[in-house]
């Protein structure tokens, strides 16, 4: 099968093996995280390019740990076996067989083994929670990580990572922002020095505060999302309010650095809340429209807004594609922000159900 993706885009050297005498490949584990986008990325242009820049905090608590054993292929086509936290889960690993055919032009050398692969998400299966960003992020990483057993150059750290980023990708666009800490943009923007369409870049110089900040996910529907991401980003192409949009994230991606850097906490929470209600705007007049919020997203949300006029506090909400809603907050009001989260939301969360996560270090690699 030939691959939709242009090799003069990789701005790697392809590394490949002699296919009449592959390497042995030792098995190889990585835990990588979930993100948050703050400017979310909907919409893309083939292959994987996004149609404006998003940004994100990585997760630390919400991953997926992947095992990946690749063995020599003797004959016939190669095959993958993939398993979810010990079961077969076929449908998946056709998504994973797709992803690595549109890497056979930059990593030719998968051709020439049969996988075994095998990963566990630290959340709960059917959270509602998305986790192609932690799960194809760690599979890029073990894939970089194996190939660099077997290529002449190591890479530098940075380097690894920015082709990690790349393979990631190409799995699932949000996971390339996975594989870097804390805070990471993808996009071509103005303001973000060396930023590309291609890979992701950590983004550092924020103030302080923002390294601190809690994202306590209120599980509002366990249930599948109707519409898929891919789904959704392919209804921008026809949304009637699509080039407004791009624009429009370019430009909360510049006001929200510069408020980012200022520690501006009220400006972060009105242009990330912005953002959240703007995609699901966007779902919602796409030919055919959908819904994902329901009634009790809505109803914590008027709760967060009202609580923060009561109170003053940095209490704000961002939301996936999906009904779940994420709570953004600093570390130093995390007393009374718990409390008014047990206290006024957790009825709305399906079977109490609320992830509390942080923002993260990163990936790691399992020994
Ligand atoms: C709403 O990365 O899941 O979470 O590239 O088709 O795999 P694919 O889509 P995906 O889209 C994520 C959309 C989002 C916003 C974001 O994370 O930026």
């Amino acid at each position: 099968m030939t691959s939709p993706l242009p090799s003069d885009h990789y701005p790697f050297t392809s590394v490949n093996i002699s296919p009449s005498n592959p390497p042995a490949l030792k098995r190889v584990s990585w835990k990588s995280p979930s993100n948050i986008a703050l400017v979310k990325y909907w919409g893309k242009k083939p292959v994987q390019i996004p149609t404006n820049a998003s940004i994100s905090f990585t997760l630390d608590h919400a991953h997926t740990i992947t095992s990946v054993q690749p063995t020599i292929r003797k004959g016939g086509a190669p095959f993958i076996t993939f398993s979810f936290e010990g079961s077969k889960a076929p449908a998946f690993a056709h998504r994973i067989e797709r992803f690595f055919t549109s890497l056979f032009p930059i990593m030719p050398w998968i051709e020439n083994y049969n996988w075994e692969i095998e990963s566990e998400n630290s959340f709960p299966h059917s959270s509602g929670i998305a986790s192609s960003a932690s799960s194809m992020s760690a599979l890029a990483l073990c894939l970089c990580d194996l190939e660099s057993q077997f290529a002449d150059r190591k890479l530098t750290h940075e380097d690894f990572y920015k082709k990690a980023s790349y393979v990631a990708r190409l799995g699932s666009g949000s996971a390339a922002r996975s594989v870097f800490p804390k805070l990471a943009s993808w996009g071509s923007h103005k303001q973000i020095v060396d930023s590309t369409n291609l890979y992701a870049t950590p983004h550092m110089g924020v103030a302080k505060v923002f390294s601190t900040f809690h994202d306590d996910i209120i599980i509002v529907s366990k249930e599948k999302k109707s519409v898929s991401s891919s789904a959704g980003h392919r209804l921008m192409e026809t949304n009637p309010f699509a080039s407004t949009r791009y624009q429009q994230a370019n430009e909360h991606l510049s006001s929200l650095l510069l408020c980012m850097k200022e520690g501006d906490l009220s400006s972060f929470g009105k242009i990330v809340e912005d953002e959240a209600l703007t995609l699901h705007a966007l779902m919602m007049c796409s030919n055919p429209s959908y819904i994902l919020l329901e009634p009790n997203t809505l109803e914590i949300i008027k709760r967060i807004r009202l609580f923060r006029e009561k109170t003053g506090l940095h209490v704000y909400f961002t939301l996936d594609a999906g009904p779940n809603v994420h709570i953004l907050y600093p570390d130093y009001q995390k007393e009374e922000i718990s409390a008014f989260i047990q206290e006024d939301l957790l009825s709305f969360a399906e079977d109490g159900l609320i992830i509390k996560d942080q923002i993260g270090a990163g990936p790691q690699k399992l020994l």
